[in-house]
């Protein structure tokens, strides 16, 4: 019995598969409600990542009961995987077979909103959107938005160190965490939820945990930065000469004087395959070679800022046709076309997905780069580049041909295209890695891409704080 289970072992005690004695412990610990078993466990899996094994998944209430489990889980040597909205895309709460999932679904309270301290304290298990709307009520912004945040939860987002559509101006996740409440992998409570923006009390703990995907600890609750409400948000749909010409617009526009929030780009055919499903029109030439979403943090002179910078645009030639939202429901459609780019990968179906990261000034030169290096290779096959843009972090995608899946795609593909993708990034100074994650997807590319000395130093913090190697095994460091 004792055997079995999994496969996070290098260096590491083998962990314990979860018995009837060891559930009833857990169970013990939670009440009837706070254990479930059974098939019932696996979470929904998203784009294709395989489901969970687990059959066992912890429902804790409060920071307290996650002590408690973790302290059972550590006594007797059980894997623990902390779980989320499960929106994430490299399998980092695909739980292996034996392991607890610890869903944090139960803590969702919002603890208190002070908007005189311009922040928000909320448990890990609310939902990123409940968050954002209890700001907007409040008259604050939290600065925080991606497509999943309908179903993400705080506690996954600041465990991925998501980015998604504001990171331009707002940074990722941990650039508006002030504070966490954490339980370490032995069980103890570590209470860091201080509201202050200036923090230098020795090192940044609060950072380590941060985008380590649940393997050093559990994040419990947090306090996130609000910032002041924007007047307005303006947003414009554009037709780009090129996608060589996409930093160079954005530049234009900061050079005006606008406080550009978000920068997204359509790639060569991402508009298409974003209006593929027949439910939304497209406001601008759909032929064009490429598009961008912008959007605009405005007060009462933004709007004509923005159309005059778009006429200087519109004459020099780098763009061929631009339409500013003229309503908030029209800006909500353009931002739904976005969101569909996304779901038309998901409908086709891919062959690979990247998601790198390269300096701004190299952009352009690194898309060329990349088709360059496709043409040998890809055949058929649809490449999709799209995304942040203006952060500089593209999502790359390799489509089947039409009316392909992607099990028909040359054996060997996805492997080439993500060296391609990755090795041109780190050519770069870029990331293979940029708002994704490790998970347990990336893996092989961590080990092979990462300076020998950081992944030595990353195994060594691992072991500090996870010793028995019980959280989230098996992702980033094995
Ligand atoms: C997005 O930006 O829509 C998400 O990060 C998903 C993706 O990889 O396409
Ligand atoms: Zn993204």
């Amino acid at each position: 019995h004792r055997a079995s289970l999994c496969k996070a072992r290098s260096g590491y005690q083998m962990l314990n598969p979860i018995s009837e004695r060891i559930a009833a412990r857990i169970e013990g610990a939670l009440g009837p409600r706070g254990l479930v078993e059974g098939e019932a466990v696996a979470p929904h899996a998203p784009y294709g990542v395989p489901a969970s094994q687990a059959l066992h998944m912890a429902r804790p209430s409060s920071t307290a009961e996650v002590a408690h489990v973790l302290r059972i889980c550590a006594e007797e040597r059980i894997g623990v995987v902390p779980l989320g909205g499960a929106t994430g895309f490299v399998g980092g709460t695909r739980a292996p077979q034996g392991t607890l999932l610890l869903s944090m679904a139960r803590m969702n309270t919002i603890r208190a909103i002070e908007p005189a301290n311009g922040c928000i304290e909320v448990e890990a298990g609310c939902l990123l959107a409940n968050a954002q709307a209890a700001a907007m009520d409040a008259s604050m912004s939290l600065s925080l938005s991606f497509g999943a945040e309908g179903s993400a939860q705080i506690g996954g987002a600041l465990a991925t160190n998501a980015g998604g559509f504001r990171a331009l101006r707002f940074g990722s996740a941990r650039d508006i965490c002030l504070g966490i409440e954490a339980v370490t992998s032995d069980g103890a409570i570590w209470n860091g939820l201080r509201k202050v923006r200036k923090d230098n009390t020795g090192y940044d703990l609060k950072h380590l945990l941060i985008g380590s995907e649940g393997t050093l600890a559990v994040i419990c609750a947090a306090v996130l930065r609000l910032d002041p409400k924007p007047v307005q948000r303006i947003c414009a749909v554009v037709a780009l000469q090129s996608e060589g010409v996409t930093i160079g617009l954005l530049r234009q526009l900061q050079g005006a004087g606008a406080v550009v929030s978000a920068f997204e780009l359509f790639g060569e055919g991402g508009l298409a395959l974003a209006l593929e499903d027949g439910s939304a029109m497209a406001p601008v030439n759909v032929d064009a070679a490429a598009h961008a979403l912008i959007e605009i943090d405005a007060d009462a002179g933004s709007r004509s800022l923005l159309e005059a910078t778009l006429a200087k645009a519109l004459e020099s030639g780098i763009i061929s046709d631009a339409v500013v939202a003229q309503s908030e429901a029209q800006r909500a459609r353009f931002w739904q076309l976005r969101e569909a780019t996304t779901d038309g990968i998901g409908r086709a179906g891919w062959i690979a997905s990247a998601d790198v990261s390269v300096p701004l000034g190299e952009l352009a030169a690194y898309l060329s780069d990349i088709r360059e290096g496709l043409k040998q290779e890809a055949g058929a096959a649809r490449f999709i580049a799209y995304g942040h843009a203006g952060d500089g972090n593209l999502h790359l995608n390799l489509l089947p041909a039409k009316g392909e899946t992607p099990e028909q795609a040359p054996v060997g593909l996805d492997a080439r295209f993500y060296r391609l993708c990755y090795s041109q990034a780190m050519r770069r100074s870029g990331s293979f890695s940029a708002e994704h994650g490790i998970g347990r997807t990336k893996m092989s590319a961590l080990a092979h891409y990462l300076d020998p000395v950081e992944l030595a130093l990353m195994k060594s913090v691992k072991h500090a704080l996870d010793p028995l190697g019980i959280m989230n095994p098996g992702v980033i460091i094995d």
